[in-house]
C-alpha cells in the first residue's frame, strides 16, 4: 500500500466535529468477470463492467468526533429504517479493518442509515452498491475533517476502500464502464482500484440491462465461497489468462461499435463463470432451469429477427438482458410476451447503464 491510501490523522487544533455524509451508488454489471482472488481482495484477473441506473444503494453516515480514541469503530446500523444486527457486524468488521485508512475512526461515533432502492428477495446482490456507497461516505468524512483531495484523488481512495469491501464494489465508484485490475491493454489499470474506460462507441452508450428474476431464493454458494474454489480449481490459470485476452477484445468491440462480437464475448463470459463452478471441487449448479430456457430463447430469437439482444448472467439464476437503445422496442416486447413467463412471478427490474454515484446534500435532493 502507498501512503496516498494511508489517512491523514484529525489535526489537533480540530473542535469535536459533528456532521452528516451521504452518497447514493449504483451496482454494476460485470461483461468480463472477476472470478478469483488472492491477497488482501486482489483479483486473479481483470474485468470490466459498466455501472446501472435504477440500482443503487442510498447510504447517510452521521458522524460526531470526540477528543477520546478507540481501538474499534464506533457504529450504530440501520437497513430500511430499522436496526440490523447481521448488517451491523459485517461492517463493524470492515470498518475495524479501516483505522489504517482511516484514522478518524478511531476517535468518531457513526450512525450509519441505509437503503437500497431494488427490492429484497430479487436475488439482486447488494455488495457493490452498498459498499461503494459506504467507502464514498467515509471519503467524505475524511474530506471534511482532515481537508480537501481532487476529485481525481477522491475517487482513487473511494474506489480503493470499495474493494477492500467487496471487489466488485471498486467498479460502482465511477459511471459508463470502467477495468479494474492488471491488464496488458494499458499499464494505468491497477488490481488495486478501478478506473473508467474512456472510448466507447456510442450504440454502447445507452446500453440496457434489463434483470430477469428467475429465482429469488438465496444462492446456495456465496461470491467469496465461489472465489475461495477458484484456488483449486483444474482451469484456473486457463481461465485467467482467457479473460486477459478477453478483456483486450472487448474493448476494442466497445470502441469500435462491433455489437456481434460484444454480445460472443459477453455470453462466452458468463457461460464460463458457470462452467467454472460446475467444475469445482466441490461442484455446484446455481443456474435454473429458468435460466437456460431464457438463454436459449434469447439466442433463437436474435437469430431469427436479427435483433441485437444478449444475455449476462452475475453468480446466480438470474438473466441480465441487455440490448442498446435502438432495439429497445422489439427487445421489450419479446421480453414481455416470451421471457417473463419463465420469471418468479413474472419479475423483472429494468435498468440500464448509468452515471455513477451521486452524493446527497441536505438529505432532501442528490446531486452529482
Ligand atoms: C460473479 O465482488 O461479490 O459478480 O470480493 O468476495 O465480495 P467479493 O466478491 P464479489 O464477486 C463478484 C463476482 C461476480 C463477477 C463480477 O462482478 O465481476
Amino acid at each position: 500500500m502507498t501512503d496516498f491510501f494511508r489517512g491523514k490523522e484529525i489535526p489537533t487544533n480540530k473542535e469535536t466535529t459533528i456532521g452528516n455524509v451521504g452518497w447514493r451508488s449504483p451496482s454494476n454489471i460485470a461483461l468480463i468477470k472477476y472470478w478469483g482472488k488472492h491477497g488482501r481482495q486482489l483479483p486473479r484477473n481483470p474485468s470490466l463492467s459498466f455501472s446501472l441506473s435504477n440500482a443503487f444503494t442510498e447510504t447517510i453516515v452521521n458522524y460526531e468526533s470526540r477528543a477520546y480514541s478507540n481501538d474499534k469503530a464506533s457504529l450504530e446500523f440501520y437497513f430500511e429504517g430499522k436496526p440490523n444486527e447481521a448488517f451491523k457486524l459485517r461492517i463493524q468488521t470492515f470498518l475495524d479493518s479501516l483505522l489504517e485508512f482511516f484514522p478518524f475512526l478511531r476517535q468518531t461515533d457513526l450512525v450509519i442509515e441505509s437503503t437500497n432502492s431494488f427490492p429484497h428477495s430479487t436475488g439482486i446482490a447488494s455488495s457493490a452498491s452498498s459498499m461503494s456507497a459506504l467507502a464514498l461516505c467515509l471519503c467524505s468524512i475524511e474530506e471534511k475533517l482532515t481537508g480537501e483531495m481532487t476529485k481525481e484523488q477522491f475517487n482513487i481512495k473511494a474506489s480503493y476502500i470499495s474493494r477492500l469491501g467487496s471487489g466488485s464494489a471498486c467498479r460502482s465508484v465511477f459511471g459508463g464502464y470502467c477495468i479494474w485490475g492488471n491488464t496488458k491493454l494499458n499499464s494505468k489499470y491497477t488490481d488495486e482500484y478501478a478506473q473508467g474506460v474512456d472510448l466507447i462507441h456510442p450504440v454502447f452508450a445507452n446500453i440496457h440491462d434489463d434483470v430477469l428474476i428467475v429465482s429469488a431464493n438465496e444462492k446456495s454458494v456465496s461470491s467469496t465461497a465461489g472465489h475461495q474454489l477458484m484456488d483449486n480449481n483444474p482451469f484456473a490459470n486457463t481461465r485467467y489468462k482467457q479473460a486477459n485476452q478477453k478483456l483486450i477484445d472487448l474493448t476494442s468491440s466497445l470502441a469500435e461499435g462491433d455489437i456481434d462480437s460484444f454480445g460472443k464475448i459477453v455470453e462466452e463470459e458468463a457461460l464460463t463463470l458457470h462452467a467454472l463452478m460446475m467444475c469445482s471441487d466441490p461442484s455446484y449448479i446455481l443456474m435454473e432451469p429458468g435460466t437456460l430456457e431464457v438463454i436459449s430463447k434469447i439466442r433463437n430469437f436474435r437469430t431469427g429477427t436479427g435483433t441485437p439482444i444478449y444475455f449476462t448472467l452475475d453468480a446466480g439464476p438470474n438473466v441480465h438482458v441487455l440490448y442498446p437503445q435502438t432495439a429497445k422496442q422489439e427487445a421489450q416486447r419479446f421480453i414481455r410476451e416470451e421471457l417473463l413467463m419463465h420469471c418468479e412471478r413474472g419479475r423483472q427490474i429494468q435498468d440500464k447503464i448509468g452515471t455513477g454515484p451521486q452524493k446527497i446534500t441536505q438529505f432532501s435532493h442528490v446531486e452529482s
